[in-house]
């Protein structure tokens, strides 16, 4: 068992509190750019089409890299303080080079009015751009910036791993001990290399993608393969938000624990479930590929079973997982074991619609629709925000806090009303076939389509603006319960 000495926990809670700092902050400005374009489809307010393409860029790329930044944090914190001692000059450095990063993107987007959506598909950034030619590079330097930031990060852990259990294979099977017997490895060792194996094809990709753009603003004769730029967009893309879950996963088999007095062991089935995800996970980006008719059918069908088959065995085995600690667990129900428990039905709903949508004849019909900014709110807002805030509040609180806390549970409960109102908007919108990325709805060409798009806007601002006022309750329960904690 690995004890730090109380100088080096204190120094590494400190690092964790200001990622988690930066997180508070950042995260709501990010909602705000979410509001503003709801006010904008549901004309209640004039924004201009560059303005929305601009908020709807940085919001994208930027709660997407804001999600991983602190997934991974919160690994380090868990990893720092319970498995091994880690470099924390080289947290500050990666913390720091991802604050540039989000800066950069800030002014490309903000100020450059950079407005090519969060995956920018090749050539949309460089054709007949309504943003200034500087904001592409601001934009595009940034993101290598953030790119490389995260994989130095992923790639000093799994070292910091594999040494400490000397050797990559102990990693995922422990070393026979002297009596012969295997001891267990923590959930979050193997979670966490299974997670970051699979991210770092997906960032070498994204990094290259990047990197091809960044010529590309230079020589504009220059041209690419579209087919495979899409093709290495998806792949990131997804990599990217698969791996932000699978880490919020880490932390819940990790903490979860730690409130119903059950250990949460690396057993076969758990092993095998992620093994067989990990495989998948490399080739279930076929699903966002439905619309590329250029491809044989063979692809299309590899890409939809291999979605299939990712989101079950890791899905099923984690609400398993936690059925199995809270049956008859005596459990005190504080704000943390709610966050994880309401957490992990986010991620089971998100993860059932994800199936529908990699069914291709549901596809076809919901390509484009509001039923995909939906999937993905479901699982990422409902889902690993609600794991991101256990894991503060767990970091914020000291031990005899944990369990009450009226003002923290009253602003769960106001947030959980309105995330799941302000997505319900999103999947009705979904059903009555109302195109995402639409800055005005008059573009539709359809009165019928035009009302509803622009009364269910309207009805999300109200959704929205509860979802703030839950995250202004937990944000006071957070920062007084920090404050308190010496
Ligand atoms: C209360 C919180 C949030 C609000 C109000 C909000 C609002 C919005 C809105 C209005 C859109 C545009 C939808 C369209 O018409 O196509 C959007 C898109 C998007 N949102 Fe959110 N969102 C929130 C949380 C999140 C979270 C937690 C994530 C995490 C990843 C996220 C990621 C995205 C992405 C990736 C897009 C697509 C951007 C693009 O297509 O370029 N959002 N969001």
């Amino acid at each position: 068992m690995f004890t730090p000495e109380p100088d080096t926990l204190k120094k590494e809670r400190r690092l964790a509190i200001t990622w988690g700092i930066s997180f508070l902050i950042l995260f709501p400005c990010l909602i705000l750019l979410g509001l503003l374009m709801r006010l904008g489809q549901g004309e209640m307010m004039k924004l201009l089409l560059a303005n929305f393409y601009a908020f709807m860029t940085l919001h994208g790329l930027g709660m997407a890299g804001l999600l991983f930044s602190i997934s991974f944090a919160a690994i380090w914190y868990l990893i720092s303080t319970r498995y091994t001692r880690l470099n924390l000059r080289l947290g500050y450095f990666i913390f720091f080079t991802i604050i540039l990063g989000f800066a950069g993107l800030t002014i490309g987007t903000l100020m450059g009015k950079f407005g090519a959506g969060w995956y920018m598909l090749y050539p949309l950034p460089f054709k007949d751009p309504t943003w200034f030619t500087w904001s592409i590079k601001t934009s595009i330097i940034s993101l290598i910036v953030l790119g490389i930031a995260w994989l130095t990060g992923i790639l000093y852990l799994l070292y910091a791993l594999i040494k400490k259990q000397n050797g990559f294979i102990n990693l995922w099977r422990a070393p026979l001990n002297e009596k012969g017997e295997r001891n267990d490895i923590p959930p979050i060792v193997f979670i966490t290399s299974i997670s970051f194996i699979a991210a770092i094809p997906g960032f070498i990709v994204g990094i290259i993608i990047m990197c091809i753009y960044l010529i590309q603003s230079f020589e504009h004769v220059l041209s690419f393969n579209a087919v495979l730029l899409n093709n290495m967009t998806f792949f990131f893309g997804h990599t990217l938000s698969t791996v932000t879950l699978y880490c919020s996963m880490g932390w819940l088999y990790t903490l979860l624990p730690e409130f119903t007095a059950r250990s949460w062991e690396t057993n076969k089935a758990l092993r095998y479930s992620w093994y067989v995800s990990l495989f998948l996970l490399l080739f279930s980006y076929g699903q966002h590929l439905f619309m590329n008719f250029v491809y044989p059918l063979s692809a299309h069908h590899a890409g939809l079973w291999a979605a299939y088959l990712s989101t079950v065995p890791v899905t099923v085995i984690t609400i398993y997982g936690v059925y199995t600690q809270l049956y008859h667990s005596k459990i005190k129900w504080g704000i943390i074991p709610l966050l994880f428990l309401l957490g992990t039905a986010g991620l089971a709903i998100g993860g059932f619609v994800a199936l529908l949508n990699s069914y291709e004849a549901f596809n076809k019909i919901l390509h484009n629709t509001l039923w995909v900014p939906a999937h993905f709110h479901t699982y990422t807002l409902m889902g690993i925000v609600l794991f991101v805030l256990g894991f503060l509040f767990y970091l914020f609180s000291s031990k005899n806090q944990q369990h009450t806390d009226k003002l923290a549970k009253t602003g769960f409960w106001i947030f959980l009303a309105g995330g799941y109102g302000f997505i319900l908007m999103f999947y009705l919108g979904g059903f009555n076939s109302i195109p995402r990325s639409y800055a005005r709805y008059t573009g539709t060409g359809f009165k019928t389509l035009h009302d509803t798009a622009v009364t269910l806007s309207k009805v999300s601002v109200g959704f929205i603006v509860l979802i703030l006022v839950g995250l202004v309750f937990m944000y006071f329960s957070l920062f007084s319960r920090l404050l308190k904690k010496k």
